[in-house]
């Protein structure tokens, strides 16, 4: 029986103001692009996941993991399409998102062609594990969420919790129909390493082409960001590390507390529940 939480989905209704401001992230825009591009690999990363897993589907027995294998469907089904209209805001802006999500989608499409089904599986286990520790990361630091424009925050919220939720989904497949270790990790650290300078790729080139360099004073704040007490990344390579260990299983990292009381904690998120 795992320990995973259950697994709702849930439609929501987000208001995206046309008029938001364009470094939405405290005004810093090396900041608010690594939100972007992250953005803008959402939907198709979330539909190579879907896939992944989709083609193991059929020769799982358990019910418990099918009925799991639905919530995760559904749940990233959604992301896509929030993230979807969010990019289109941006785009709107002025940020060519159009053309990172091209190519992150080449990126995906390369997988898909040559890689095998395990592989590719191996990859959604690998990229499962980032989105859900980004997502505590998220949970953990509302003061950080606050510096945010108001409709991503709020989708950035429901976004993580549903994370958590079905974090270990593409994992249980895994083990139960690939099951090797080995390959396992490789590619979490294949995985890791691309993920990570796509998306500063990604950020330098939705500055450029927005023609925005950042001041040494926004430079300052995002390696405190990242880097700094309780920063983006000085937080989630510890949990990162932690996955490498043989044996490892994403319910080892109890993230259940952070999402048990959401809807108490984020009322205006809760609400916007269709
Ligand atoms: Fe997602
Ligand atoms: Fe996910």
């Amino acid at each position: 029986m795992s320990e995973a939480a259950s697994i709702t989905v849930r439609r929501m209704n987000f208001e995206i103001r046309p008029d938001m401001e364009k470094y939405w992230f405290g005004g810093n825009p090396l900041i608010s692009a690594f939100f972007f591009a992250m953005s803008a690999t959402f939907p198709d990363g979330e539909r190579f996941f879907i896939d992944t897993v989709r083609h193991y589907q059929p020769g799982i027995d358990d019910p418990e993991l099918k009925q799991r294998i639905r919530g995760f469907i559904g749940q990233e089904a959604h992301h896509g399409k929030a993230h979807e209209d969010f990019n289109q805001a941006l785009e709107d802006l002025g940020f060519p998102m159009g053309e990172v999500t091209e190519r992150s989608k080449w990126l995906l499409n390369n997988a898909r062609q040559r890689l095998s089904p395990k592989r590719q599986l191996a990859i959604t286990v690998a990229l499962e594990h980032v989105t859900a520790t980004l997502a505590e990361h998220a949970l953990r630091h509302p003061e950080i969420m606050a510096q945010m424009d108001p409709t991503f925050r709020d989708m950035l919220i429901w976004h993580a919790v549903e994370e958590i939720e079905h974090k270990s989904v593409a994992f249980d497949v895994f083990r139960q129909q690939v099951g090797s270790e080995w390959l396992r990790r490789r590619v979490l650290l294949l995985s890791l390493i691309l993920f990570f300078v796509r998306m500063m790729g990604f950020q330098r080139f939705l500055m450029r082409a927005d023609k925005r360099r950042a001041s040494l004073r926004e430079w300052w704040q995002a390696m405190r960001f990242f880097w700094g007490k309780g920063g983006l990344m000085r937080e989630s390579l510890p949990h990162f590390l932690k996955a490498f260990r043989r044996g490892f299983h994403p319910d080892d990292i109890d993230q259940r507390p952070l999402i048990a009381d959401w809807q108490q904690h984020y009322p205006e998120v809760a609400a916007l529940q269709r």
